[in-house]
Parts: structure tokens; sequence; C-alpha cells
């Protein structure tokens, strides 16, 4: 059997699917590129056939890679064509067809008998086989299927062409045992000896079982696992690709198994994924949480001091995890930061690296030490929102208790200066409710976070807010050592995401 296990990343379907989340399509590309240099064998890049903004992000992707691209598409000719004209300019095209086998999901969602599920199942796969030499199939809700339909379904795929099984267990149903049983079974009831059919394992957390299962699977012959950056994805999220990786590699001893990713580029990775999704990642999360290698404990601390393996079974450096040491000083110049960015992986306009550079220079004059953490703040902020049509002039807050927070902000529109007061429950919403004024579209904010980017009292905040205009949700960054001022620019920089959104749809129209 193969000694290599394949990552297979869906943070950009899968994981976009988490409730509230919506990448960008320069977002979307700047991502995938990460995951080419974090190494990753194949990128899921969206499903084509869903939404005109998932096909256009799947040929982007398609044209600046040249690692694996695959498109989700349902049995459904649309679906596997949208797919296919989606990839057609990838180095490595993979259309990954599916369809729902369990019982409950036959009745309830398709109203469909298992025959004509079947039939589905082969006809897909028979068109998409027609397109692309490399074709993956998954029977959605694999864990709650009879065993012998699964089986009957695998076959008749493996007969029109798949090549890659992924056995979803799609609502985190399955125990440890269980899935590795499954996937030992399909194994031996389905694939037998053919060396170029690859089983893979894709596990939902519901349960917070998914790197369990994942690895359990690898263990009984899974050759391809499916994760997300910080387990991003549907409800409880996906198998996380950083834990699964570092399983791999710190218990070698088990599993002996290779891979191709590179881990020193994890936390950029991470820190990309929680910056494009909004979703900070829980401090003690595994491997990549803020506390992963942090020691409180008097013993502990000392133990690491004398030797860190009494406390740390991983190098955070091999993470890539940056150890707080000082990266650019006052006097660095715009290529020294552009420089880092790229060694980041971060690729920014011209736009984008002047306004990053204004932001450090600024930064540089108000707090101490520089850290990598900073300067990942202020480059994420910059990929995160373009310029826009209003930037931040200067505000004026006036607030206390026992009173009303009144605000006076001054954007600059164009060139025009524009200015307006207004009143709030606090000083940020009196800010928020001054820029609706000015830029005529009201939105109301669905969610708000602040945290400080790095340790001390100079540290600089960052703030994330979702907020709503009709039916469209967006999501703005803002960063500054004045968390008024972060509030501000994480508002304007949402307002300024939604009018590009109004444009493009209304250019469309
Ligand atoms: O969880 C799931 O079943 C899926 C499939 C569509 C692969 O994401
Ligand atoms: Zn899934």
């Amino acid at each position: 059997m193969q000694k290599t296990v394949r990552f297979l990343d869906t943070t950009l379907r899968d994981g976009e699917q988490t409730p509230g989340v919506s990448f960008h399509l320069n977002e979307k590309v700047e991502f995938a590129k990460a995951l080419e240099a974090l190494g990753v064998d194949m990128i899921e890049a969206g499903f084509a056939g869903s939404s005109q903004g998932d096909f256009q992000a799947v040929t982007a992707i398609s044209a600046a890679v040249k690692t694996g691209v695959c498109s989700l598409a349902r049995c459904v000719e649309s679906d596997i064509r949208a797919s296919w004209d989606a990839l057609k300019n990838a180095v490595k095209p993979r259309i990954h067809v599916f369809i729902a086998t369990s019982p409950v999901h036959r009745a309830a969602k398709l109203n469909m008998s298992k025959e004509q599920v079947l039939e589905a199942a082969v006809s897909g796969v028979r068109l998409a086989r027609s397109l692309c030499a490399d074709v993956q199939f998954s029977c959605e809700d694999a864990t709650r299927t009879e065993l012998d339909f699964l089986y009957q379904v695998y076959r008749a795929v493996v007969a029109e062409g798949a090549t890659t099984l992924n056995i979803p267990d799609t609502v985190g149903y399955s125990s440890v045992k269980e899935y590795g049983e499954l996937i030992a079974d399909i194994r031996r009831n389905v694939v037998g000896d053919r060396e170029d059919i690859i089983l893979s394992a894709h596990c939902h957390n519901d349960l917070g079982l998914a790197t369990a299962t994942t690895l359990e699977a690898i263990r009984n012959g899974a050759r391809q696992v499916e994760c997300t950056v910080n387990g991003l994805g549907e409800r409880a999220g996906n198998a996380p690709l950083e834990e699964i990786l570092m399983n791999l590699r710190t218990r070698k001893d088990i599993y002996g198994l290779e891979d191709n990713l590179q881990p020193k580029g994890i936390y950029r990775i991470s820190r990309l994924a929680a910056g494009i999704s909004g979703i900070e990642v829980q401090p003690n999360k595994p491997v990549i949480g803020a506390n992963a290698f942090a020691h409180q404990s008097g013993v502990h601390q000392h133990g690491v001091l004398r030797d860190r393996s009494t406390y740390e079974i991983m190098n955070p450096e091999e993470l890539g995890i940056p150890q707080g040491g000082l990266m650019l000083g006052k006097l660095s110049g715009r290529h020294a930061l552009r420089e880092h960015a790229t060694e980041l992986g971060i690729h920014l306009t011209e736009h984008e690296l002047n306004r990053a550079f204004e932001k450090f220079k600024e930064l540089a004059d108000r707090k101490k030490d520089i850290t990598e953490r900073d300067v990942m703040a202020i480059l994420r902020e910059q990929m995160h929102g373009s310029l826009g049509q209003y930037r931040m002039h200067s505000f004026q807050i006036f607030s206390g208790n026992r009173m009303t927070s009144t605000a006076t902000v001054s954007l600059n529109n164009g060139g025009d200066i524009v200015t307006r007061a207004d009143c709030g429950d606090g000083p940020v919403e009196a800010c928020f409710h001054a820029v609706d004024q000015i830029t005529g579209m009201p939105c109301s904010l669905e969610s708000y976070q602040l945290r400080a980017v790095t340790e001390g009292e100079d540290a600089l905040g960052e703030v994330t807010v979702r907020v709503r205009h009709d039916s469209t949700v967006m999501l703005g960054k803002g960063v500054s050592t004045d968390i008024i001022e972060a509030s501000c620019l994480a508002y304007l920089n949402a307002v300024n995401r939604l009018l590009e959104h109004q444009a493009e749809h209304a250019a469309k129209a």
C-alpha cells in the first residue's frame, strides 16, 4: 500500500459552509496559493455549479496554482459540466461527484429509491469521467448508509472510472472504531488489490472526534484525508488539517507514513484562515491555539526552561509560530515590508502595500516593539480590504457614563471630506451611526469581536465586525492601537466591501 498520505484541503468549499462565513474571490485565490505553498496535494476550490461566485473561484484558482484543484458536483449534468468548464485550465483537475446514500437522506432530501441513487451515481461518474481523467466520488452520509448498499454504489462507480472513493462521516456520527472498520471493510470488499484506487476520509466534528476518526481511517488504509484549516466547516466543522498533520508527524512511530506538507507554513495559513473567515481560533485549540505552547504553572515553566521536551511534544518553531522577536523596526522601508509579506505568503498589490506601509509607520510611532504578529495583523487587514470608496479621515467622540455618546466622523470620498455627527449607545455605535449617515447605507451589526494582537498596553487591537445590509452579510476588519479607531475601520471596511458587492451585482444585472 502507498506510503504517503495525501491531503485534500476543503477550507474553500466545506470550510466556507461555516455559518456566517463568505470569502471574497481575491481571498480565495490568496488562500489557495498559501495552500499550495504548504504543499497540499489537492485544493477543493468550490462547488462550481452552485453559484457564479463559486464558478469564478474554481476558474481563478485553477489558473493560479499548479497543485491539484477540484470542484464538487452533484450527480447532475449541469453541475458536472460547470465543474469541468471551471477546471479546464487547471494543471491537475479533478471532478468530485457526490450523492447522498443513507436512508434518511434518500427519503427526506432526495426522495429517491436505492435504485435511483445508484443510477444517478453511475451516470454522474460516467459523465465526469468522459470529461476529466481524475474523478472522485463520495457517498454523502456514508457512515449511516446500509453497508451492502455502500459496497454496491462504490463498486459501480469504480467500474465507471472513479479512482478516489471518499467516505464522508457527514454528521460526525461514527465512533472511532466503527469508522476504522468501515474503511477496512470497503478496502476488502470494494478495492481489493487495486493500487490505483485511493480511499479518502472526510470527517465532521459534531462529537469532537473528527481528528481521531480521520487518523483511524489512515491506520485502516485511507491514503487521502479531507480537512480544513483551523477545522472550519458546517456546524462543529471538519477535521483540522494541522491536527492530522501533527499527529502523523509527532507519532510517526505509530503511523509510519509520509506526507508532502511543509509544517513551517501551519501558523501562517492558520492566521490567514482566521483573518479571512473572521473566526478566531480558540486559545486552547491543539497545535495552533494561543495557549498551545504557553506554560502557566511554575513547575512547567521551570521544566521547559531546562528542557522543552518536558512539557512540549512539538516544536513551535517547526510550525512557523513566531517566538515574539522584533521583526521590523521604525526605520524599515517599504521594500522590507514587501519582502516580509512575501515570506509570509501574502501578495499585496501596490495599493495594498502603500496602505500597509502607512499603517506600519503609524504603528512604529505609537508602539515600542513591533512583532511579527503586529505585522501579520496589518498585512491581513490590507489583504482583507481593498481601498474602497470611503477612507477614514478623522473622528472625534464625546462619551462617558450617564450620557449619550456622540461621534463626529469625517470620511474621504474620492477626495471630498464629508463630515457627519450622530449619537449612539456608546462611542462605537455613535461612530457607526455617523458612518451610516455619510454612506447613506444603514447596516445592522451582526457580530463584533475585539482582540489584542499582542500582549502589553500598547498592543494593537484587531476588530472584526459582521454587518448586514438587506440580505447581504459582510465581514470587516480594522487594526489600530486605538480600539474606537479599529472599530470604525472595521465597520468602514465592511461597508466598502458591501458597496463593491452591490456594484458587482449591478454590473452583472
Ligand atoms: O460532508 C459531506 O458529506 C461532504 C460531501 C459533499 C463530500 O462534504
Ligand atoms: Zn463535509
